[in-house]
């Protein structure tokens, strides 16, 4: 059996990916991870809940700590790294850069230096470093420029994607300079089960449930193309089995929609699916409040799929709206999930019945 360290995989699309890796479906298994997650607050063991214990191992460490992360590369000698551990909430980057520049630079960069000593053993010659970037390293797009090719500049807007920009420059540079044979991709927003509640679609459903306000930022015009995270899980597998080291790979949605109508459509899918949840007896569209914009903020993002989809045969399947819909209904049927966020319960109970060494030493970051 093959196994592929994945970093960050508590994290919402990481630990999307962990299921389904371990899945009947996942190319080329089957698979057994190693999951190196320092469990920020963003971190959630509640969302692996289910997965298969005997190929699914846990462990709580920082990927700074590259003394750990050689250690556990020779322990486990891995196939692969999949590198989702980040910093990822643009507002919080506005509030305070440090902890990005930490783990998404810096972090990436030790993750490299381990990465390239261990493959230098050559224990595992078909080895790959897969590192999970977005598609906000190319900034902002005007209503009609053409969408994000791999050949588009670099033009980072915020201190997030600046971060994500610098981390995705060292991961070429250890493939030019050292010949670490990586695999970049850029990817558009992803919505799906087990997004933290800071984002903007289970902000917006969470919010509309309990009928509070909506906060759109400024004309809730801004525009970005839409993932379903299944869907970028198949395209990791795909660049992960059959993409060429050293080459980058967009994948995007083809669903470009502005805020303003993912909002809306929100606020009438609770309308139909949840109106004894709210009380008053107007429709949720009347929560939206336009708020004051987000310093720096894209106006539009778009993805030019056509390499990923012309050289590995990946194609998006989940319709927006059909997505959109399943994804309220997990919420819905999840709450407890979301539950345990809010009131905090996620931090500490969830961590029964992972053994403290399974957990790691460093416990004390974990508070
Ligand atoms: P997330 O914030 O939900 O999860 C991040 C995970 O990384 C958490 O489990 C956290 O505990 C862990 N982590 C943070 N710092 C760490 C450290 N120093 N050491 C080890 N683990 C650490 O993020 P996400 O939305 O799942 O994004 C995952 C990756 O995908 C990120 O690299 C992000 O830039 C990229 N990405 C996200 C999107 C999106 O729409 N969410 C789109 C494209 C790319
Ligand atoms: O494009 C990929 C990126 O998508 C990822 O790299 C990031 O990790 C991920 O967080 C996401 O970034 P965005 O800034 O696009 O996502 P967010 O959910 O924060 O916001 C989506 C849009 O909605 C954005 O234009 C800002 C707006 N927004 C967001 C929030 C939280 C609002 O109008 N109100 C809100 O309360």
């Amino acid at each position: 059996m093959k196994t592929i360290l994945v970093t960050g995989g508590a994290g919402f699309i990481g630990s999307n990916f962990v299921h389904h890796a371990l899945g009947s479906r996942a190319d080329s298994g089957p698979w057994k991870l190693v999951n190196v997650d320092l469990l920020t607050y963003a971190g959630n063991l509640d969302s692996l809940e289910g997965a298969d214990r005997d190929r699914h191992e846990l462990i709580q460490a920082d990927i700074n700590d590259g003394k750990q992360i050689r250690a556990l590369l020779d322990r486990h000698q891995p196939s692969a790294i999949v590198h989702f551990a980040a910093e990822s909430h643009v507002d919080r980057s506005i509030d305070d850069a440090a902890s990005f520049i930490r783990t998404n630079v810096q972090g990436t960069q030790v993750l490299l230096e381990a990465a390239l000593d261990y493959w230098k053993t050559g224990t595992c010659n078909a080895f790959r470093f897969l590192h999970v970037s977005t598609d906000e390293v190319y900034g902002d797009l005007a209503v009609d420029d053409p969408a994000f090719t791999e050949q588009t500049p670099y033009q980072p807007s915020s201190p997030y994607a600046a971060s994500k920009a610098a981390a995705d420059h060292l991961v070429r540079a250890w493939h030019r300079t050292f010949g670490l044979p990586v695999l970049i991709t850029n990817c558009s927003n992803n919505y799906g089960p087990r997004q933290f509640p800071e984002k903007l679609i289970p902000l917006m459903m969470i919010n509309a449930l309990h009928g509070r306000a909506l906060p759109v930022y400024g004309d809730g015009q801004q525009r970005r193309d839409w993932l379903h995270v299944d869907d970028h899980c198949r395209a990791l597998m795909a660049v992960l089995n059959r993409g060429e080291p050293g080459r980058t790979y967009n994948i995007g949605g083809n669903a470009e929609r502005d805020n303003l109508t993912v909002v809306q459509a929100i606020c009438d899918l609770l309308d139909q699916r949840a109106p004894e949840g709210f009380s008053l007896d107007q429709p949720r569209r009347e929560l939206i409040e336009f708020v004051t914009d987000r310093p720096g903020h894209d106006r539009r993002y778009a993805i030019n799929a056509g390499r990923i989809e012309q050289e590995l045969g990946w194609r998006p399947q989940m319709k927006f709206e059909v997505g959109l819909e399943h994804t309220i209904d997990w919420y819905l049927n999840n709450a407890q999930w979301w539950q345990r966020i809010q009131s905090g319960a996620y931090r500490e109970s969830s961590r029964e019945g992972y053994s403290g060494e399974r957990l790691g030493t460093r416990s004390g970051q974990a508070a």
